[in-house]
């Protein structure tokens, strides 16, 4: 998280204080990490995994605007755009054009490595333009897509949609609290590597 802290204050988008250094883990476990949500989440499945972390719907929300910025490899999406289900080859939630759009950077048999595409179309800049391309059915990953399928979530991206403001407020008090989840054993030195231990 301290890599998107650091992108956020080089993108002109809203800078904020971290109450406390944030506790970072000493090793890093495989199982622990199968318990980060899936790109392929429902509603119901995001609301569970970020209220294990005393994250409500709203900073659900919120954070999820953390993908106005950055990339997504082929891999994260393809579900969406090849063999979708029994009936549908490509996700029906998805604007037509942009599922043209992906398959073609994205094709069946994909030979380039590493291929794939920003999460908006603005993604060095930290905007509201997540918000606007979910109303349009443009949104890379299922996970947020589908914050429109529930009425509070979707009142939510409405407003983010429509107030930039209002998004900025509730992602600096989101970060703020997801900053402060306690689980971690140290404050690290180099945001990068674990404490030498001297
Ligand atoms: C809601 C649950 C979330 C899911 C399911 C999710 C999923 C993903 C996935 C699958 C990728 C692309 C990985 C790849 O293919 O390279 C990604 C990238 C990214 N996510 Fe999330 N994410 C979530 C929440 C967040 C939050 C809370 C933030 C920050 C506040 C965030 C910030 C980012 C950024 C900046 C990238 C781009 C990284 C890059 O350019 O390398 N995401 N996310
Ligand atoms: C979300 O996914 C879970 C697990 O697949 C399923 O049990 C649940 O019914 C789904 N909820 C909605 C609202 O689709
Ligand atoms: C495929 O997905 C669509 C949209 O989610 C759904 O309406 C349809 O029932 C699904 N088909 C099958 C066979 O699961």
């Amino acid at each position: 998280m301290v890599y998107v802290y650091t992108i956020l204050l080089q993108s002109g988008g809203p800078g904020w204080d971290v109450p406390k250094g944030r506790k970072d883990g000493r090793i890093s476990k495989a199982s622990e990490t199968i318990q980060l949500p899936s790109p392929s989440f429902n509603v119901s499945q995001l609301q569970k995994s970020f209220s294990q972390r005393g994250l409500s719907l709203e900073d659900l929300v919120a954070l999820s605007g953390g993908h106005t910025l950055g990339f997504s490899h082929c891999s994260s999406f393809r579900n969406r755009i090849h063999n979708f289900n029994a009936t549908h080859d490509v996700d029906p939630s998805l604007n037509p054009s942009f599922a043209s759009k992906l398959k073609s950077i994205c094709p069946i048999r994909n030979q380039i490595k590493n291929a794939g595409t920003t999460l908006d179309a603005s993604s060095t800049t930290f905007d509201n333009t997540y918000y606007k391309l979910i109303l349009q059915g443009k949104a890379i990953f299922s996970s947020d897509q589908v914050l429109i399928d529930t009425p509070n979530t979707k009142n939510l991206v409405s407003k983010f949609a429509t107030s930039q403001d209002a998004f900025y407020k509730a992602f600096v008090k989101s970060m703020v609290k997801m900053s402060s989840i306690n689980g971690g054993q140290e404050i690290r030195k180099d945001c990068r590597v674990v404490n030498l231990i001297s």
